[in-house]
């Protein structure tokens, strides 16, 4: 008999390249996971559009926007969870901390893509072109992408896998971004497919 996929939300607030490389790799028939729905903070991000085009339910949750009211963003990222029965979460591009209580209920169950190779140059405020610029004064000669557990803490989650990438002399920041989402979007998939698998076999 075939095993039901698993059953993944993606949590994005940009541009949504991504979530469509997600998107696309699941529908491959031998896909351990199926995309159910695109959730952000936001009520109009690329990924509104990457959704529609696939078919794919996106839902805004306004409540994720508002970091005084902990409780309620709890609430109902909880109850949009629970109703398309998520069993794992893929973020992409989403900027805010997860809260608690969510990583407590979804341990092991959350998994982020960061454009560098962590440990290095994550933490808050390390995000886009600014990780970027940052890999490039320091004058690294490699760089990469990096898919993590999500943990409290930003980007500081059990490591998966990650790429590397060489750096050309004179690579500017908005080429070096291109890179690293090339690679990012095989990585992506590919992580995701082979934890999803992994966690089916021990259920
Ligand atoms: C990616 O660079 C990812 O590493 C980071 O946010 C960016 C999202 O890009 N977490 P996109 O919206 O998937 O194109």
């Amino acid at each position: 008999m075939e095993k039901d996929k698993i059953r993944v939300a993606i949590m994005a607030s940009g541009f949504g390249s991504n979530a469509s490389a997600l998107i696309e790799f699941s529908k491959n028939t031998l896909s351990s996971y199926e995309i159910v729905v695109c959730i952000s903070n936001k009520e109009n991000p690329g990924i509104k559009e990457v959704a529609r085009r696939n078919a794919i339910p996106f839902e805004y949750c306004p409540e994720l926007q508002d970091s005084q009211n902990q409780h309620n963003s709890v609430v109902s990222l909880h109850h949009l969870l629970q109703s398309y029965k998520i069993d794992i979460i893929a973020l992409s591009g989403y900027l805010k901390l997860i809260p608690q209580q969510i990583i407590d209920i979804y341990k092991d169950r959350i998994l982020n893509i960061h454009p560098s190779l962590l440990p290095k140059y994550g933490g808050k405020g390390m995000y886009g072109i600014k990780v970027h610029n940052a890999v490039l004064q320091d004058k690294n000669t490699e760089t990469g992408a990096t898919v993590h557990l999500v943990n409290e803490q930003y980007d500081k989650g059990k490591i998966l896998g990650r790429r590397i990438i060489q750096i050309n002399e004179n690579c500017s920041p908005e080429e070096l971004n291109e890179k690293v989402k090339k690679i990012e979007n095989i990585l992506y998939p590919e992580i995701l497919h082979n934890y999803c698998k992994q966690f089916y076999s021990h259920s």
